[in-house]
């Protein structure tokens, strides 16, 4: 008898465990805003435009992130936007709105 009541706890209390991990949601839940692992912190919004154009422009010849590459690398250096738009990108100067350039000199700034 006492045996059964046992059993009958002990299912009673694995079953609350169960509830309040499937209710907790066992922790695994990601938050949303976590940005992916390989991003840098949160550029902000013109930063953000100027990695796009940059990737899709620059990238070729300065590199991943300014890396360099056969052109000269960009990090730690202070853009000069009269300097990228009358200039840049090597093969097409003068292609770029002042405020592409202005997008772009936001995100080199950004590298580090
Ligand atoms: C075809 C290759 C190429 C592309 C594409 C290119 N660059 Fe350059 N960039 C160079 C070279 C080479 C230099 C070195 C100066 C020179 O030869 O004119 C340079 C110099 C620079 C400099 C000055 C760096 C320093 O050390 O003073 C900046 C800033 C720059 N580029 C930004 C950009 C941006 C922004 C873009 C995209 C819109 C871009 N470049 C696209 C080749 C390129």
């Amino acid at each position: 008898m006492s045996i059964k009541i046992a059993t009958k706890s002990f299912t009673l209390l694995v079953s609350l465990i169960i509830l309040t991990l499937v209710l907790t949601g066992c922790g695994t839940t990601t938050p949303v805003s976590e940005p992916p692992a390989s991003t840098q912190t949160a550029l902000d919004p013109g930063a953000a435009r100027g990695q796009s154009l940059y990737n899709n422009q620059c990238k070729v010849c300065h590199g991943t992130n300014g890396s360099g590459g056969s052109g000269p690398g960009l990090v730690g250096k202070p853009p000069s936007a009269s300097y990228i738009q009358a200039n840049m990108p090597r093969n097409k100067p003068n292609s770029l709105s002042s405020e592409q350039v202005a997008d772009l000199v936001a995100y080199i700034t950004s590298l580090k």
